[in-house]
């Protein structure tokens, strides 16, 4: 259902690769509550990707751009604001790719250039949108820059790598930049907390199949799908939220809170007694 949430806001959307991703449906979400936005990704993601049929979707327009490159931010932002014609509202950062976790080189075992390139991609970027953004004066006061952000920033769980490492960075820098913007121009900073999600980024994740069994089982409402992400987004997006900023917020069904759920409880005690020999 749409309540034109978004009616009248221009934005910048990175990341949808396919539709799987997160950010193809917050797009398309943007796209049925009124917003216009321009749609962005690196020129392989493009060539590898099928962003022109959302694009089409949307009636939007794309602009290359690898994140992680400043002249390559400024061409798109103020690209942007030239198509949009004005300031931009809200932008999505749903950025993320570590070369450890591709090449499955494990934490205590990682390739140190690898490591900024995972930290470069998916939390400097971060900053440095956030940084290009406020050089060009780009987005309008009340405005809302979210991006997304995964629970191993706070705990650690199996398999998530260096990628922790660089959430860990990703929330900080937005509470660093927030306070900044927030003091100085009203704009809005925040990451959100997303459950484990089938998609490109997810898949390569050790042994994601596991860990989306296990959360979805360890939530009380169950893990929150990339549709009910994109619907928390938009939220962020619209003037109903204007006086959050600087937060994380987990979107995960009440994973992080939990730590023994009833049926975990049981199953260890099956297992458990199993293990001893006085199981049935
Ligand atoms: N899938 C999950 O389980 C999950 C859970 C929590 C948070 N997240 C986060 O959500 C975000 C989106 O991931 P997704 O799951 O939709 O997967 P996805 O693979 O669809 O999206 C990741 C995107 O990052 C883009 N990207 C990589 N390098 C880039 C660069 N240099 N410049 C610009 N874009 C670049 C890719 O092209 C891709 O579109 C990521 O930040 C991810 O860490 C995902």
């Amino acid at each position: 259902m749409a309540y034109n949430l978004l009616k009248g806001k221009k934005g910048i959307i990175f990341g949808a690769l396919n539709d799987m991703s997160i950010a193809w449906k917050v797009a398309e979400r943007a796209h049925e509550e009124g917003a216009e936005f321009v749609l962005t990704n690196t020129p392989v993601a493009l060539r590898l990707g099928t962003l022109n049929e959302l694009a089409e979707k949307c009636s939007a327009q794309i602009i290359p751009s690898d994140a992680t490159n400043l002249d390559d931010l400024e061409k798109l932002i103020s690209g942007a604001m030239e198509i949009l014609g004005g300031k931009i509202d809200f932008i999505l950062h749903s950025i993320g790719m570590s070369p450890n976790v591709r090449k499955g080189l494990p934490y205590d075992r990682l390739n140190y250039d690898y490591y900024q390139k995972t930290l470069d991609i998916s939390a400097l970027s971060f900053h440095k949108v956030l940084l290009v953004c406020r050089k060009l004066d780009a987005i309008s006061d009340w405005g809302s820059v979210v991006a997304l952000s995964y629970v191993a920033a706070q705990r650690t769980l199996y398999g998530y790598n260096d990628m922790a490492d660089a959430k860990s960075l990703l929330e900080s820098i937005a509470r660093s930049f927030g306070y900044i913007y927030g003091r100085d121009k009203k704009i809005r900073v925040n990451t959100i907390s997303q459950s484990p999600t089938m998609t490109t980024a997810g898949s390569g994740v050790k042994g994601i199949d596991r860990l989306l069994d296990f959360s979805d089982r360890m939530s009380p409402l169950g893990n929150a799908t990339a549709l009910e992400c994109a619907d928390y987004c938009i939220t962020l997006f619209s003037d109903l939220t204007r006086k959050v900023t600087m937060q994380n917020l987990f979107h995960d069904g009440g994973f992080s809170s939990m730590g023994m759920s009833l049926r975990a409880m049981t199953q260890y005690d099956k297992s458990f007694r199993d293990c001893m020999g006085d199981g049935d």
